[in-house]
């Protein structure tokens, strides 16, 4: 039989501050990708079209307070509601490129200085990606690019936490990536990381959990 039909997609994470250009690339990517031919679709979390994401939306637009706590667990359970579809399109042949993941659940979360542990364990047994590109920046540049946005955690001192946190995240699935490059390397660097998976997944290479 056909080792074609059987081929899984990939599962390919973006991380990075706010104002690291993950989602201009991310865009980038999947219309190469289109084009290429490849099975693809754009996801991001937060999913702001579920209930849990309309509670995460309202806020992270400080329209509503919630316990630190409360809302680390509602970006959990924002993944974890998408879990069986995501594995499903996976399995079905689809590459999902999605911009944040657990990575983003667990730097941003620690940053507010809750314990880095506590913040993992809800992120366990979530599919763990098969290449996570990193836009690697320093906050300080992020900072400068148009300034940040309105929302919450669009503050330096608060990033400078985030990217510590994302240091100690680092495992070998992640590709790093300087942010800082002109958009046009960039954008080649990620589709090579990205093919290179995409056809690695296509040849067998199981599915795994997160953190194990
Ligand atoms: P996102 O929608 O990617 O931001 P933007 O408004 O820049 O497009 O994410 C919103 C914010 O939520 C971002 O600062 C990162 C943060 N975040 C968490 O704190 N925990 C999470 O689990 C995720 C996915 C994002």
């Amino acid at each position: 039989d056909n080792v074609h039909d059987k081929s899984r997609g990939s599962l390919i994470v973006l991380e990075g501050l706010d104002r690291s250009g993950k989602t201009s690339q991310s865009n980038r990517l999947v219309s190469y990708l289109k084009e290429k031919g490849v099975l693809v679709e754009s996801w991001r979390f937060p999913d702001r079209t579920t209930s849990t994401g309309q509670m995460i939306s309202a806020y992270l637009a400080n329209e509503s307070q919630l316990d630190d706590r409360a809302i680390h667990l509602l970006f959990s359970a924002n993944r974890w509601e998408k879990r069986s579809l995501m594995e499903s399109k996976i399995m079905c042949g689809t590459t999902l490129i999605v911009d944040r993941y657990s990575y983003s659940g667990v730097a941003f979360s620690a940053a507010k200085g809750l314990d880095f542990q506590w913040c993992k364990a809800p992120e366990v047994g979530l599919i763990a990606p098969d290449l996570v590109i990193y836009f690697d920046i320093s906050p300080e540049k992020a900072a400068e690019r148009g300034g940040y946005g309105t929302e919450r955690y669009e503050k330096l001192e608060f990033q400078k936490k985030v990217a510590e946190h994302y240091s100690t995240l680092r495992d070998a699935s992640w590709k790093i990536v300087d942010a800082c490059l002109p958009m046009d390397i960039v954008e080649e660097q990620v589709r090579e990381f990205a093919m290179a998976c995409i056809l690695t997944c296509q040849k067998g290479k199981p599915l795994n959990k997160l953190w194990s």
